[in-house]
């Protein structure tokens, strides 16, 4: 089974480098079945952090994680959940978290995350998390799709210095990062969850399927495009990762490509390729 090293949060905790994404999971019932063994079988095949939301499948993306995890040892699980920005308020948080665990039939989240920025004050939604951290219903919280301005917002208000994870987009695609936001969130002890690692299939960017460098460094190593992208999302042993199928056999295709090591000439081929911007872009969303 792989063995990938966890990183160390803030709070002296690890967290797992690889989780499964769970979007789009959950909103088509002939689908369910496939995505449940997807999820199961990443599960078998050692994954142990899920990544979900209350806006995934409206609640059905966390009903599926719920019903591929009733017979797994919770302890051994890392299970992270969003709320919805116009829920992230004093009044709605906690309302929000407990219909999420509800759905995934567990007791507490490893992580929380605010989806992304929306209207409710910071300062709310910090107290709003902590006291959910109080009752034992989460064990630490984080934010999504926070660029550098929103992040030192967050800073500035009581308790947001104790933000864990900020979970943003970032493949070999889409390295705007790595120039201001990434090195602000090391010098503050904000680890990085990479979504959409695989460029949803490349979809995100379809040069990348075709670009001759990636073809060519794929062909080197025997190993295929979305394999690539994850090895590339994890380079950095700081950073965590979750690739998302509902497909069992991409479970293990995704797997079997870990086990690959690049040499530093195919990195310097990528990097070169796909080089990171030399000045501060806006942070790339879906
Ligand atoms: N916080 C946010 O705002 C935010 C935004 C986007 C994503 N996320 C999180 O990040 C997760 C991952 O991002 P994502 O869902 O955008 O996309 P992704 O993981 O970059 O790519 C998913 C796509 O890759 C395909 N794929 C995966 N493994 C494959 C393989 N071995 N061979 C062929 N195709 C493969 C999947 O198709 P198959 O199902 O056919 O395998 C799917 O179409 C999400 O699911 C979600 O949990 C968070």
């Amino acid at each position: 089974m792989l063995q990938l090293e966890n990183l160390s949060l803030k709070d002296g905790s690890s967290m797992p480098r690889l989780g499964l994404g769970t979007w789009f999971l959950g909103e088509q019932f002939r689908y369910q079945s496939r995505e449940l063994q997807a999820v199961k079988r990443g599960l078998e095949q050692g994954i142990r952090m899920i990544d979900t939301a209350e806006m995934y499948g409206d609640g059905g993306a966390e009903t599926i994680v719920g019903k591929a995890i009733q017979d797994a040892d919770r302890a051994q699980l890392y299970l992270v959940s969003k709320v919805y920005p116009h829920n992230a308020s004093e009044g709605k948080i906690a309302k929000s978290c407990t219909e999420t665990l509800e759905r995934l039939g567990t007791k507490y989240l490893d992580l929380y995350l605010l989806h992304w920025r929306g209207g409710v004050p910071l300062q709310e939604t910090v107290e709003g998390m902590e006291a959910l951290i109080a009752r034992g219903k989460i064990k630490r919280w984080g934010v999504s799709n926070f660029d550098l301005a929103d992040m030192e917002a967050l800073f500035s208000v009581k308790g947001g210095d104790k933000c864990a994870v900020n979970q943003v987009m970032y493949h070999l695609g889409s390295r705007g990062i790595e120039h201001s936001l990434l090195p602000w969130m090391k010098a503050h002890g904000v680890a990085l969850m990479a979504y959409s690692p695989l460029a949803q299939g490349g979809t995100l960017k379809k040069e990348l399927v075709s670009n001759p460098v990636i073809l060519s460094v794929c062909a080197r190593n025997r190993i295929n495009f979305h394999q690539l992208m994850l090895l590339f999302a994890l380079r950095d042993p700081q950073t965590a990762a979750i690739p998302r199928t509902s497909n069992p056999a991409h479970v293990d295709d995704l797997i079997k490509g870990l086990y690959v090591t690049l040499s530093n000439e195919d990195w310097a081929r990528l990097d070169e390729a796909f080089p990171p911007p030399d000045k501060k872009v806006p942070l790339d969303v879906i």
